[in-house]
């Protein structure tokens, strides 16, 4: 059967789309270096059980399903995720008068909405941090100055 409909088509380019979008996830998810992954890990139990000597609060109090997912805030109100952070830092904010980088904003976190000891800059709890979080963007096209997603 000969199938050149307009549908077909359409159809066709579509299906082919999806399978390039389908590879090009693939091959830009998985990080593969193991000291990487190591360091990715303690980012990510810091996240979710690191108080920093605040109030009690974890980075995950907040930020739902280790960041991936929307987050809901103490008072109920809905924020978004932490899923394309890395990709819409550095960005300027109003706020602040600043650019802030992704780590000026985890410390940032730390140290108001953890009332606890911000980690330093070059530390290795805040590298981890970082590292962590970058993770949740692998794949994700830099869009500084965005919006979270
Ligand atoms: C009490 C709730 C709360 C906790 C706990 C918290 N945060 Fe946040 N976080 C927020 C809010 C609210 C925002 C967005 C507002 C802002 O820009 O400050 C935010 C923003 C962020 C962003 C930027 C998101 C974006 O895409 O713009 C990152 C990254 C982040 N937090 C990381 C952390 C880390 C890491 C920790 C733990 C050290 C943490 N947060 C703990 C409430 C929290």
């Amino acid at each position: 059967m000969k199938t050149t409909s307009p549908l077909t088509a359409t159809t066709r380019a579509l299906m082919t789309v999806w399978l390039i979008s389908t590879a090009w996830t693939a091959w830009a998810a998985p990080i593969s270096d193991p000291q990487l992954e190591k360091v990715i890990q303690h980012g990510k139990e810091l996240f979710t059980h690191n108080t920093f000597e605040g109030n009690g609060r974890v980075c995950q109090t907040c930020h739902l399903g280790g960041g991936a997912e929307p987050g809901r805030l103490p008072d109920g109100k809905v924020i978004p995720s932490l899923a394309n952070a890395a990709a819409i830092f550095p960005r300027f904010k109003p706020n602040q008068g600043k650019v802030f980088t992704l780590a000026d904003q985890i410390r940032s976190c730390a140290g108001a909405a953890l009332e606890g000891k911000a980690p330093a800059h070059g530390s290795d709890e805040l590298n981890a941090l970082v590292t962590y979080v970058t993770s949740l963007s692998q794949g994700k096209p830099i869009d500084m100055g965005g919006k979270p997603q």
